[in-house]
């Protein structure tokens, strides 16, 4: 090993092959905290002909890759496993924006570009780029594609995959593919760029993306609204579909008691609706016409939603800090969670039909057999999307509670999820965190389809193997 270590600093400058262990640290342990591996190098490239020679050495030595970006996944998909034999292949140093296409709306980006820099880039020449999670900071496009990420623009722009049109990835074999075109149509054959978004490095690495781009919106007006059950918030959401149509922007749901952890760890950021309400709604509406247009259309839904008892309070941000507040309301659920200890998460889609029965029962579920735990749940309601996490009972050590209750809490939460035909996993991938739930979850056919493909497209199981699938 120590010969492929010297010939791994010799394909690029020595200084960005980290071997030290004080050097490796940072890129050993995932965002969460629940995996820590062992790596032999952390190897920095700067291009795809790098990253390719780097590939093509690691294929003749057999080392399997992890490939990483801002290691903020939530699957553990970017951390090594403990045996020492892999490299990590961070591309944080591939983060050059390539263009912005005018007239094409559209930008070429570098894997390791952040994506809180490509929305301001975009914002810039007067674009919306519309991929927007709470981790848009640190994490990267090339790990947001792998991911196939959602985040709080969904419901009107799509996920990653949506926004994606071309990509260049670097195959197992250490080949260049050159997907780079900026087409909204190419019915050319099987579609090779679907195939590598989503499948959270296990087939190819990601080295630039072109990602569609929209006319930045001239006025948003959020909102909160206070409603009693799911039921009405379901019926809230139909209604804003159906008047606002393409102007609604963000639905997104927290529960009083994902909020009330939230103000314990986050005390200013207390929800300004009255009386604590079972379920409070984030909406955003936004437009290209006048502010005045929207806010009227707002104020007439919201009037509606009083008339129908659909919601009982409602309060309207006055100004964009005040916008902006709520919006970190909403994003700061995950970080309270993280500051109140380990947690089991579900990241589950449910058709908006069944959520209610979904929400109701499980949570009747859970409380029965797990008594006092705290049920976390907040999420992308306009997408059916919720964040059903368990926190431990008051008092009660999170990591014996894990140890004792995560098998069985996960598979009832997943049952009531099979039972609403809905899915296990909605935007934060599998990673090796629900390798084996996977399986259960697909069904043998699709299971064996895509252990096919990952033979067909990595035969030596040497990028990230034993994530998402197991061959
Ligand atoms: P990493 O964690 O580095 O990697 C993720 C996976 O992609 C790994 O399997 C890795 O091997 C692979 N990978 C990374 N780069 C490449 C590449 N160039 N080529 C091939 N494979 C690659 N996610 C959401 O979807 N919606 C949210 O709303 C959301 N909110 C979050 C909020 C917080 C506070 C945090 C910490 C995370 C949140 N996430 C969310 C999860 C996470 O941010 C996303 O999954 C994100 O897309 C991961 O990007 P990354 O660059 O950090 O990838
Ligand atoms: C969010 C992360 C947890 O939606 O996906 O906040
Ligand atoms: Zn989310």
């Amino acid at each position: 090993m120590q010969d492929f270590v010297q010939q791994l600093s010799s394909l690029l400058d020595s200084k960005y092959v980290l071997t030290k262990d004080e050097d490796k640290a940072p890129y050993l342990t995932d965002w969460r905290k629940r995996f820590t591996g062992k790596a032999l190098a952390v190897v920095l490239p700067s291009t795809s002909a790098e990253v390719a020679d780097i590939v093509k050495l690691c294929a003749h030595h057999h080392v399997p890759i992890v490939p990483q970006g801002g290691h903020t996944g939530f699957c553990g998909g970017a951390t090594p496993d403990d045996s020492g034999k892999q490299i990590i292949l961070n591309l944080k140093r591939m983060n050059q924006i390539r263009e912005i296409d005018i007239a094409n709306q559209t930008i070429t980006l570098e894997a390791g570009c952040i994506l809180q820099t490509a929305q301001e880039k975009a914002a810039a020449q007067g674009f919306l780029f519309p991929l927007s999670l709470g981790a848009e900071g640190s994490c990267m496009i090339g790990g947001n594609l792998a991911t196939n990420a959602g985040g709080t623009n969904v419901l009107r722009y799509g996920n990653a995959r949506d926004l994606c049109l071309g990509l260049e990835v670097v195959t197992a074999t250490g080949e260049i593919w050159n997907g780079i075109r900026g087409l909204r149509k190419d019915n050319t054959g099987y579609d090779l760029r679907d195939l590598f978004v989503g499948s959270e490095g296990t087939l190819g690495i990601i080295t630039t993306a072109v990602m569609k781009l929209y006319p930045l919106p001239i006025s948003q007006w959020t909102t909160l609204v206070a409603c009693q059950d799911i039921a009405s918030s379901i019926a809230l959401l139909n209604l804003f579909q159906k008047r606002a149509t393409s102007l609604l922007t963000g639905f997104e749901m927290m529960t009083q008691e994902s909020l009330e952890l939230n103000e314990k760890h986050f005390p200013q950021m207390a929800n300004p609706l009255s009386g604590s309400p079972p379920f409070t709604i984030l909406v955003e509406l936004s437009d290209h016409e006048s502010e005045d247009h929207v806010k009227q259309l707002l104020e007439m839904i919201l009037e509606e939603a009083f008339e129908s008892h659909l919601i009982s309070d409602a309060v309207i941000a006055s100004n964009l800090t005040q916008a902006n507040a709520f919006w970190h309301m909403r994003e700061h659920i995950t970080l309270a969670q993280a500051q109140e200890g380990a947690n089991l998460k579900h990241d589950i889609t449910i058709p908006l039909s069944s959520l209610d029965s979904f929400i109701q029962e499980t949570d009747v579920l859970v409380r029965a057999q797990y008594p006092g735990v705290r049920i976390i749940n907040f999420g992308h309601l306009g997408d059916g999307n919720l964040h059903y996490n368990i926190a431990p009972p008051l008092g009660v050590d999170p990591k014996s509670f894990n140890e004792k209750n995560e098998k069985s809490i996960h598979e009832l939460v997943y049952a009531q999820v099979e039972r609403c035909h809905g899915s296990i996993s909605a935007e934060h991938g599998v990673g090796q965190l629900k390798l084996n739930d996977l399986r259960a979850h697909k069904g043998e056919v699709a299971h064996e389809l895509m252990k096919t493909l990952k033979r067909a497209l990595d035969p030596q199981n040497i990028l990230n193997p034993n994530k998402v699938v197991s061959i």
